[in-house]
């Protein structure tokens, strides 16, 4: 194996509209579509369909939807034999609304997510050593995230740390531990409590964070495009231009391509150049995952 995502897995809801109803008030949307998503989910299908061997760690619920996702995976060919049931919860699922100038709302509730313990770390042990690159989201319980950082740190895995969705409680010791810390804008605001809407107030903010102790920074900011920033060094790549229609997983292509290329050739600027065009490609398709492109696509996506 070349990757682990210990993380979640969500059915998406997707719902496409401009208005939102008021309390009391039933209005008609245009158009709904279901899909596979989960930060977790969604990185482990980004490096799969690009390639990597690719295994998740993962809970899923008692209930319909767990089937489907466990065969998603598989479909991609994300290695499944640790993505258990837990017993007595509904899976993760994720209302989302995307607007006419392709926004996205997002209300996550967690499910069977919220039951992956440090127990289901250990008992992927012998998998997950094997393992070169760990990547880690929030959308697990906390001491789950710390309990696979100090795993790969024992066993000399690199760890990339997504910390999304934000959690201002996040430890930012374990933080410093990862070797690729990934935010972006707003998961920057909420850990810094510091303003991000400009280049320089992104650059200030992410400089604090630095100084805590961060080996690499690397933050995603949409159609801004990324920047790395290690001691004093900053290095940026610029947005590649499309016409977004759903920007739903694009952070989550980001991290996934990010992932695969890390492993591949340990270039990050270019990791980031090849995880900055996959988000921009994922952008103009609706729906988290189904907008990935595997390889293939994405090479035609590169040449076009
Ligand atoms: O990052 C996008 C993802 O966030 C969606 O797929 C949704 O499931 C939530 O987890
Ligand atoms: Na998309």
């Amino acid at each position: 194996m070349d990757i682990a995502v210990i993380g979640s897995n969500m059915v998406d809801l997707i719902t496409y509209t401009s208005t939102m109803p008021k309390a009391g008030e039933t209005l008609e949307a245009p158009d709904f579509a279901l899909g596979c998503g989960g930060k977790g989910a969604n990185q482990a299908v980004a490096a799969a369909k690009l390639g990597a061997n690719v295994m998740m760690v993962s809970k899923v619920g008692e209930d319909l939807f767990a089937e489907n996702t466990i065969r998603n995976l598989q479909q991609f060919g994300v290695d499944t034999q640790h993505v258990t049931v837990a017993r007595g919860t509904s899976s993760g699922v994720a209302p989302i609304f995307v607007d006419d100038q392709s926004q996205n709302r997002i209300l996550i509730i967690k499910g069977a997510n919220a039951r992956l313990t440090p127990a289901d770390i250990d008992a992927a042990a012998e998998e997950l050593k094997a393992c070169r690159l760990l990547v880690l989201q929030l959308e697990i319980p906390l001491p789950t995230v710390y309990h696979a950082i100090t795993f790969a740190r024992q066993h000399g895995i690199q760890v990339i740390l997504n910390p999304a969705p934000a959690v201002a409680g996040l430890d930012i010791d374990y933080a410093c531990q990862c070797d690729f810390f990934m935010p972006n804008e707003t998961e920057l605001e909420i850990l810094t409590g510091m303003p991000v809407s400009s280049d320089d107030e992104v650059l200030r903010a992410g400089q604090m964070l630095l100084g805590r102790g961060l080996k690499n920074l690397i933050i995603t900011l949409g159609s801004r495009g990324s920047v790395w920033m290690q001691g004093d060094a900053v290095y940026r790549v610029e947005p590649v231009p499309v016409k977004a229609v759903d920007t739903s997983g694009a952070g989550d292509a980001f991290i996934g391509c990010f992932a695969h290329f890390l492993i591949q050739h340990g270039d990050i600027p270019r990791a980031m150049q090849s995880a900055s065009a996959f988000a921009a490609c994922s952008v103009t398709g609706r729906g988290t995952q189904r907008s990935y492109p595997d390889a293939d696509a994405f090479h035609r996506f590169l040449t076009a």
